[in-house]
């Protein structure tokens, strides 16, 4: 589905050049659940920004379904995505707020269909996202939590078969993001779709992914990819077995030179 190939970008400052990615080579198979791990500036965003087309690269290559992705074609293929803080418009409502891609994209022509059709869909998401009472507040009346899931109903909305995560749930108390962590994966495990997940948790990583790409510190290189054989649905559960917490010290294994 999503193919990085020896893919190099460098930022020019004005007095030098910093060397953000150097030879990131994975690829996401159609349908899986891969994240990309690795310490603060190793350029996890840079890489989810390239992916997406929002920044050029200065080597390698990018493709999405065999379509190259060349930095300036963001918004040609239905992607979704989700940022490290939730984004919203502070004068729209809850619903409101999903449903502004849409606006965007029935006017462009992108997507077919009326306004009216997507508004039971963003109805559904809100709901499923346990927001229902919530579907006329406004951001400032929610909790941090409350607007990462309207996000991430944003970016479901309009059905995107691929969704970009840049570390969604940083930002949230421990309980809110092991019940987002389990509402995610339901979600996923019901459509078929293929999700790219930055996050620095190694334990995030293991419990939701099929893969987990490991990378060093700046220049961010790909370390080492890690297959996640642990069975799936999984439940808050399997985070008591044994081979969870192989997975993890073998993820965390990579890092004992800056720990
Ligand atoms: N817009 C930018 N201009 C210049 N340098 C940048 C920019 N964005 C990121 N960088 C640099 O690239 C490196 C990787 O950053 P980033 O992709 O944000 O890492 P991460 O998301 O893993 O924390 C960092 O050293 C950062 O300073
Ligand atoms: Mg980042």
């Amino acid at each position: 589905m999503i193919d990085v190939s020896n893919v190099r970008k460098t930022y020019e400052l004005r007095e030098q050049s910093v060397l953000a990615l150097n030879r990131v080579t994975f690829h996401v198979e159609s349908g899986s659940f891969v994240s990309i791990v690795g310490p603060s500036g190793c350029g996890k965003s840079t890489l989810l920004l390239a992916v997406a087309g929002i920044i050029p690269i200065d080597g390698g290559a990018i493709s999405i379904e065999g379509a190259p992705v060349c930095g300036k074609n963001a918004g040609e293929r239905l992607l979704g995505m989700v940022f490290q803080r939730p984004v919203l418009l502070p004068w729209r409502s809850v619903l409101e707020n999903v449903l502004f891609p849409i606006e965007i994209l029935v006017e462009n022509k992108t997507l077919g269909g009326n306004l009216r059709s997507y508004r039971e869909r963003a109805a559904e998401l809100v709901e499923m996202m346990g927001l229902a009472e919530f579907r006329n507040a406004y951001p400032r009346e929610l909790s941090g939590g409350m607007q990462q899931r309207v996000s991430i109903c944003r970016s479901l909305v309009y059905d995107p078969p691929v969704i970009l995560m840049d570390e969604p749930f940083g930002a949230l108390d421990a309980f809110t993001r092991q019940r987002l962590n389990r509402e995610l994966l339901e979600i996923w495990e019901r459509s078929a779709k293929t999700i790219l997940f930055v996050t620095h948790s190694l334990e995030e990583a293991v419990y939701l992914s099929d893969t987990v790409v490991v990378m060093s510190p700046r220049p961010g290189t790909v370390r080492d990819i890690l297959r996640i054989d642990l069975k799936r649905p999984r439940s808050l559960d399997v985070r008591n077995s044994s081979r969870y917490h192989e997975l993890v010290g073998k993820a965390y294994s990579y890092f004992q030179d800056i720990l």
